[in-house]
């Protein structure tokens, strides 16, 4: 093995950079060359590929983003894509590719790899923290700590106007970002896709909190919610009871962005040096992870299909934690 290629795909996340330091830190330090493939697997079709330095990942550890850019690839779900990005790791002499991204990615990875037999080891980055195989992906601690800096000032106002407010964070498929910014905000209610959500039964702990000490309400809406977006389930709440001055706040893409918390630093150093080492071993086809402070190695297969499952008992502790 004597040149890898790294590259960051799907949503970005705060962390990346990090790993793709540590990758390449890692490659030089086994005399191995680092190539970093542009855009993701559009760059690898592309042939957007160049060699790196030491340097060129001097003073990015803490910057959010990825430098190496990232995007969701169409042309990589045909055959003809796939080919040409085959071609390009051929014309580099790229010996094994590091990808770091979600489950896109990993999809995209699988398929590829049983196409052709090019080594491939994924590292989880994702806000999502939806992937099998690891306690935390890259970025979501980083997002978590956005989500709660921005409830904890939605929170201020509310109080002082007696307001419910709906406030709506990422994850399409998976609560988890909801789940844990909702216990650690002191959310009222958690509304994740995860488990059924009635209207009904939100209003009535809604109106249990007011009937208590409540001045303000915080609902945490995962996107994917199968009630539908904040503003949505706002409206319904609205029709049904007119009790409440409600607000809503879709926080968006401001979760995906910042300096890395020093988890998500800390994680992004490890998890891009064991990639390395997996690749020198042998190892294709899988994502590192951290499972209870371990390394460990997972399918790709496994990683996207499992999913992670939401841990209900936070969720009952949510409920208990805010009558
Ligand atoms: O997968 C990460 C994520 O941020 C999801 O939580 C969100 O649903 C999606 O990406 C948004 O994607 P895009 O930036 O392509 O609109």
């Amino acid at each position: 093995m004597k040149k890898i290629g790294i590259f960051t795909s799907g949503g970005d996340a705060p962390g990346m950079n990090a790993a793709v330091r540590a990758v390449v830190r890692t490659c030089l330090s086994n005399n191995l060359q680092p190539y970093g493939i542009y855009e993701g697997y559009k760059g690898l079709i592309a042939g957007d590929i160049y060699p790196l330095t030491s340097k060129d990942v001097s003073n990015i550890i803490q910057k959010g983003g990825t430098f190496l850019k990232s995007a969701r690839c169409k042309e990589f779900h045909l055959p003809e894509g796939r080919q040409k990005a085959f071609e390009n790791i051929q014309k580099h002499q790229l010996d094994g590719i590091v990808a770091i991204g979600g489950d896109g990615t990993f999809t995209g990875a699988n398929i590829f790899n049983q196409e052709f037999n090019v080594p491939f080891i994924g590292i989880p980055g994702t806000i999502d923290n939806d992937l099998y195989g690891t306690d935390y992906t890259i970025g979501y601690d980083t997002a978590l700590n956005t989500v709660i800096d921005a409830v904890d000032k939605i929170r201020d106002t509310a109080n002082s106007h007696n307001r419910l407010f709906l406030v709506e964070v990422m994850g399409r498929d998976a609560g988890f970002i909801a789940l844990r910014s909702g216990i650690a905000v002191g959310a009222e209610a958690i509304l994740v896709p995860e488990t059924p959500t009635y209207i009904n039964e939100l209003i009535a702990k809604l109106e249990s909190g007011t009937k208590t000490h409540k001045q303000s309400m915080i609902v945490i809406v995962a996107e994917g919610d199968d009630a539908g977006g904040a503003y949505k389930i706002a409206e319904e709440v609205k029709q049904k009871c007119s009790n409440y001055d409600t607000r809503v706040t879709i926080l968006g893409h401001i979760q995906r962005g910042g300096s890395p918390s020093a988890l998500d630093r800390v994680l992004a150093s490890h998890l891009g040096n064991a990639a390395v080492n997996a690749l020198l071993e042998g190892k294709t086809n899988l994502m590192v992870g951290i499972v209870n402070k371990d390394v460990t190695y997972t399918s790709f297969d496994k990683a996207i299909k499992h999913h992670q499952t939401i841990n209900m008992d936070l969720l009952k502790l949510a409920e208990v934690l805010s009558c």
